[in-house]
């Protein structure tokens, strides 16, 4: 019976086009795909320049924080983000755990939570596992957030309000200052996701606007510009004492083996060191939308991701075989994912790439848009 009511599922998938599967990327293709923003995953140099002052370091913790995962060099990252964010700071061993875990500690029965339309599953799940009650709002509109505010106010406890800088989907971002101000107004908790800032923006837009004090949880996952593995939790004190006695995904999990905690304190303290990777970044970030521009393509983004709308599926398809045909590796945006006839390319610029790469990839991509349907 399940074999069979999941063979049906599948071929549903199949016949609407959005049945995916595994790909190997293919190291001579330009990879525009890439959530690696800043090149410091694939740098040789800086990469060597870690193991030398890494040498030997375990490649397990082999246990959890409470017991005896909270080795030294953890300790340290710690006290870094403390210096860094003026608020504690907590190591969890991914971004889906860390925003999970934020919601449904704090969260439950008695909570409001206003989220984004378009924020990030591991948000959804955290809320959905919370127990609370969730109310939407339209992705970025924050007159749809006020009015939603103005609505319950009186009638929960808590609010948590939830939103992410930068958006993965189209690289587009939230006005964090209207937000903030909002807050404010409101007195709401308010949970950042800077996943898809963390490194462009150095240590993150909430960071770089001195706006952390107002942020009550501000997550960073790490496995994009930051070019690691695990998350950050910027909190209070109080609220990361209560992570460590109550946080289900925080306690019972293996702590992040010593290497990566390393590699995430090198790159902490290098960050003043990348200016010419962002600078290089906004360069061909410019370079992307000029050309957008030119070629009359449709984007929403104002940032270094890039989703460009192609129309249905099958035509996406098309365009998507055809470009890696051509060597460029570059990843489609579905429906039911999206709306009906706005499938899309989603680009992920980064330093690796070379301003002709984008000059000869959108020229490739403007005639496949006339002429593949
Ligand atoms: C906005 C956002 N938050 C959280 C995550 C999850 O982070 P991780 O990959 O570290 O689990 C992702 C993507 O992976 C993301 O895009």
């Amino acid at each position: 019976m399940l074999k069979e009511k999941i063979i049906k599922e599948l071929n549903d998938f199949k016949n609407k086009n959005c049945f995916r599967v595994l790909k190997t990327i293919d190291n001579t293709s330009v990879n525009l795909s890439s959530n690696d923003y800043m090149g410091l995953g694939t740098d040789s140099c800086l990469i060597q320049n870690f193991y030398n002052s890494a040498k030997n370091l375990p490649l397990t913790s082999s246990s959890s924080r409470l017991i005896s995962g909270t080795y030294p060099l953890i300790e340290k990252l710690e006290n870094k983000l403390e210096l860094i964010y003026k608020k504690s700071g907590l190591l969890f061993n991914s971004g889906f755990d860390c925003n999970c875990c934020v919601i449904e500690t704090f969260c439950n029965s008695d909570t409001l939570v206003i989220s984004d339309k378009l924020n990030h599953a591991s948000i959804h799940d955290g809320i959905i596992h919370s127990g609370a009650t969730l109310l939407r709002y339209r992705h970025l509109d924050l007159d749809h957030l006020r009015s939603i505010l103005v609505k319950n106010l009186e009638k929960y406890d808590t609010i948590l309000v939830i939103s992410e800088t930068i958006y993965s989907m189209d690289g587009d971002c939230v006005d964090l200052k209207a937000l903030i101000d909002l807050k404010k107004e409101f007195n709401f908790l308010l949970m950042i996701d800077e996943a898809h800032s963390f490194a462009v923006h150095s240590f993150g837009i909430c960071h770089e606007m001195d706006s952390v004090e107002h942020v009550d949880f501000l997550t960073i996952p790490l496995g994009k510009g930051g070019a690691s593995t695990g998350s950050y939790l910027i909190c209070d004190q109080l609220y990361k004492d209560y992570i460590v006695n109550r946080g289900r995904k925080f306690i019972y999990t293996t702590a992040l083996p010593p290497i990566n905690t390393a590699w995430n304190l090198f790159i902490l303290e290098h960050m003043n060191t990348f200016y010419n990777r962002k600078l290089k970044l906004k360069k061909l970030t410019e370079l992307s939308h000029s050309l957008i521009e030119k070629y009359n393509m449709k984007t929403l983004s104002t940032t270094h991701i890039i989703s460009i709308i192609i129309g249905n599926n099958s035509k996406l398809d098309k365009i998507i075989d055809h470009l890696n045909s051509k060597k460029y590796f570059v990843y489609g945006v579905k429906e039911p994912t999206v709306p009906k006839g706005t499938s899309r390319i989603r680009l992920g610029l980064s330093p690796n790439i070379s301003e002709n790469d984008i000059i000869n990839f959108f020229e490739e991509l403007n005639y496949a848009i006339n002429n593949i349907f």
